[in-house]
């Protein structure tokens, strides 16, 4: 079956190891999370999955190709047009409204605005704030907008719901397992929250250096 992404064998350490032979794919529609205490190298598998940190060991394919053996330029473009990252802190331009937010991603990836997308995610009526004016949920709710805005063949969250109660949380989420299904895209979800993560056909836990499958 086509694979969205495979990584292979990766291996990565900052003043300890993190982990040391890590493989997993990702198909269309199918969506994982990853559990696992804090420091255990979430957000680093997250990076490196997602083009913004080369392993020190192992490759990563997403959509065929090894992104760490392209040049910089075309794995900008993936980076891009391709992928939706979301990140665990919001990385909005603070100073402009949640509508110039979008705008720039629609920009960017050459994708329209879709109304629909942003009254799901119930961004709709704070799109005329600047976003330090919106409350930490609605600025979650903006990012995740952003990113879905750019139409991705894949999404990767990192702790995506940190600031949403639980209602909103899963609402919000529903909005991402739909696209998912409609649009044939994958979804690799960090999360502290197992209900959340249960939602994910496949759940890993990474410990001990090794990503282990738990459902
Ligand atoms: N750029 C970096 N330079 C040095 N050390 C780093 C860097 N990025 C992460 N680390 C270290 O790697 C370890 C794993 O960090 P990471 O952010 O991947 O953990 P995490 O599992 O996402 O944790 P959390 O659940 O708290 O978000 C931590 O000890 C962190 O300090
Ligand atoms: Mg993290």
């Amino acid at each position: 079956m086509y694979k969205l992404l495979e990584a292979h064998h990766l291996a990565h350490a900052f003043d300890y190891p993190l982990f040391d032979d890590i493989s997993l794919g990702i198909s269309p529609k199918e969506s994982i999370a990853v559990v696992g205490v804090s420091g255990s190298g979430k957000s680093t598998l997250l990076h490196i999955l997602s083009t913004l940190l080369p392993p020190q060991k192992g490759q990563v394919e997403l959509f065929g190709e090894d992104i760490y053996a392209m040049d910089e330029k075309s794995r900008l473009a993936v980076r891009r047009k391709e992928i939706g990252i979301v990140f665990q802190s919001h990385y909005l331009f603070k100073g402009f409204s949640a509508k110039e937010n979008i705008e720039v991603a629609s920009l960017l990836a050459n994708q329209p605005i879709d109304d629909d997308l942003l009254e799901r995610l119930k961004v709709a009526h704070v799109l005329h704030k600047r976003v330090a004016d919106l409350s930490g949920g609605e600025q979650q709710r903006v990012s995740i907008a952003r990113v879905m805005t750019k139409k991705p063949r894949l999404v990767f969250a990192d702790e995506p719901t940190g600031n949403l109660d639980r209602t909103t949380a899963y609402e919000v989420m529903d909005v991402v397992f739909s696209y998912l299904q409609e649009r044939e895209a994958g979804l690799f979800l960090v999360t502290h929250d197992m209900e959340l993560a249960k939602k994910c056909d496949v759940i890993y836990e990474l410990r001990e250096r090794r990503l282990e499958r738990i459902s």
